[in-house]
């Protein structure tokens, strides 16, 4: 069992780890999901305090969360994604690799709830909104303004979370995070960014940058 052995090894090479995927899923991985080096280091910062409930924001096949949950039994991973065959797909890998402490759900990110979470994690899950060549499959529609609102929405959510809350964003802007949560660490040439939350909303002008956003669809639009 993959899982077992990363369990008990605490790293594994990408390619062994994705052989848990059926061939069309592996074929996405260097480019769309996370890294198990990356989920390591990333999972070992949201949850070395104590037992944690973590949400990634788009989980796609569910890598992130295995590897977190298979290194940090005690704590929780969920994952949220808009596509119903990853969420089917990472709910069956759940339960044949035996991992109880990681759940999938189908779910908008307009939809989701962040109550309750007290790690967030954020893999760039709005580009292909914007970006063809970002696009996992043709399901997803190509647009500015969608990349506008849910970039929005994910703000504000962030910005209602309370003090405490960790973060981690990868290959994210930083427009996407509010001034609430203080960057504590970056690794990857930046790509990586370690973030805690010690304001509460109304301490700090929590403004997003729409500056920022616009310079970013003018720098990084590829339509078809
Ligand atoms: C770059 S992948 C990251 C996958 C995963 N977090 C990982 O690190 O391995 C981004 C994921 O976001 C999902 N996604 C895109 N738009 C979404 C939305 N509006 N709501 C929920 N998930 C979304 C995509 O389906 C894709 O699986």
């Amino acid at each position: 069992m993959i899982i077992e052995k990363l369990r008990i090894q605490k790293n594994i090479p990408d390619e062994e780890f994705d052989a848990i995927y059926p061939f069309e899923i592996r074929e996405l991985s260097e480019r769309h999901w996370t890294s198990v080096y990356v989920a390591k280091i990333a999972s070992n910062f949201l949850c070395n305090q104590r037992p944690m409930k973590v949400l990634d924001i788009g989980s796609g096949a569910g890598k992130f969360c295995f590897v977190g949950a298979a290194l940090h039994p005690s704590s929780e991973f969920h994952g949220i994604d808009i596509r119903e065959n990853f969420i089917n797909l990472s709910n069956h890998i759940k339960d044949e690799q035996r991992v109880p402490n990681a759940s999938f759900f189908q779910q908008d990110v307009l939809e989701m709830n962040l109550k309750g979470y007290d790690g967030i994690y954020f893999f760039n899950s709005f580009q292909e909104k914007i970006d063809v060549s970002s696009s996992i499959d043709n399901t997803s529609e190509v647009s500015v303004e969608q990349y506008i609102t849910y970039t929005k929405h994910l703000f504000n959510e962030l910005n209602k979370l309370p003090r405490g809350t960790k973060l981690v964003t990868y290959f994210s802007e930083g427009f996407c995070v509010p001034n609430s949560f203080r960057l504590l660490e970056t690794h990857f040439h930046g790509e990586l960014k370690f973030y805690l939350k010690d304001l509460e909303p109304h301490e700090f002008n929590l403004l997003l940058n729409e500056q920022d956003i616009n310079d970013h669809i003018d720098k990084h639009t590829f339509l078809p």
